[in-house]
């Protein structure tokens, strides 16, 4: 184990897996009562001069939670800003532009629009734009939504993505160092070419139903790590002890949280969250979800120094290709279920 970087937390314990457990299969869509939560909030600036109060407060939220927000991050009120309207001049294109940019069948990126079910595929109440990361990929889609190009569109989205993506590096390297992991350890096998990372803009639009509706079905990100802008409505909700709760946004703060490659690499030192979006019947929501992960071919498998002869591999090492064709055969809101899939289930002697 590498001696530099702060004292690890106790790894005796995994953090707890709600494997096997789908309340949200059933569960009503009201959040329970009083369960708005703010959730651990980190201070980015103290975690760059490797305050170890600071780390210790994020590998404990990482931990219990699997997700935070993040506060005094150097993203300017001003970029936030210009992404928000950015990302609703293009979701108020008119419907026939929006669909030139429509996702190719099993494609991670293009647009995704609104569907009743009535075409085949599964119902969804809100819209998605999923920009690839890499520049030329990314450009391509533009064009086809602006063909005389959107200077401002792409040049803001730029920024957006430079400053975003060094955010969830730093916590990365934060969340190695904690475990005694080389800070690079979650890191190695980026990828900006691979189609699984991704800058998802979405669009919730003001609900007409009296009751809740879901706008995003109760899921678990991919990913390594995904951080979240999201405008003043609530909607978020996240499944913490088998119950819903709401997260409160907090204006000015990113959400960020772990994602399945993490708790994989982690040895499930880090979990990824069940989450899900109910729409609001007064405002639209937007939001951004950005989310880093290893390229396609990349082998996912716990980070070897967390593998010990009392606790062997939990997982069937995989690749990201591997678990992104595995996901295709799962309905939307299948939870955790593709993570259940590689896991080891353990035979009795
Ligand atoms: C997602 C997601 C939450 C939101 O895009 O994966 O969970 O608030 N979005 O839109
Ligand atoms: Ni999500």
């Amino acid at each position: 184990m590498a001696s530099t970087g702060p004292a690890p937390l106790p790894q005796d314990t995994p953090a707890p897996s709600n494997q096997h457990q789908y309340p949200h299969m059933h569960s009503s869509l009201f959040a329970q009562d009083d369960q708005q939560v703010e959730l651990p909030l980190i201070d980015l600036q103290l975690l760059c001069q490797e305050d170890e109060a600071e780390i210790h407060k994020l590998l404990i939220a990482a931990k219990e939670w699997g997700f935070l927000q993040v506060a005094n991050h150097g993203v300017s009120r001003k970029l936030r800003s210009e992404i928000e309207e950015q990302a609703y001049h293009a979701f108020t294109l008119p419907a026939e532009t929006k669909a030139r940019a429509e996702a190719a069948p099993g494609s991670a990126h293009g647009y995704l629009p609104k569907s009743s079910g009535a075409d085949g595929n599964r119902p969804r109440l809100s819209e998605a734009f999923r920009l690839p990361l890499n520049p030329e990929k990314r450009a391509d889609m533009i064009i086809k939504l602006w063909p005389e190009g959107n200077d401002t569109f792409s040049s803001v989205v730029e920024e957006y993505i430079a400053a975003v993506e060094s955010i969830l590096l730093q916590l990365l390297r934060s969340l190695a160092s904690g475990l005694g992991l080389d800070p690079l350890q979650f890191t190695h096998d980026l990828s900006k070419d691979g189609n699984t990372a991704v800058l998802r803009m979405n669009f919730y639009s003001a609900s007409s139903q009296p009751l809740p509706t879901l706008g995003f079905p109760a899921h678990s990100d991919p990913q390594i790590l995904a951080i979240l802008h999201q405008n003043s409505v609530d909607g978020l909700q996240i499944l913490k002890d088998d119950k819903w709760i709401a997260v409160k946004p907090r204006p000015g703060s990113f959400v960020v949280n772990v994602g399945d490659t993490l708790q994989v690499m982690s040895h499930d030192m880090y979990p990824s969250v069940v989450h899900r979006v109910v729409m609001n019947s007064d405002h639209f929501r937007s939001s951004l979800v950005l989310a880093v992960a290893p390229h396609p071919q990349a082998i996912v498998r716990p980070a070897p120094q967390l593998v010990t002869e009392q606790r062997p591999s939990q997982y069937v090492p995989f690749t990201v290709e591997e678990y992104y064709s595995s996901m295709k055969s799962l309905p939307i809101n299948a939870g955790k279920s593709n993570l259940d899939k590689f896991r080891i289930i353990p035979t009795l002697a």
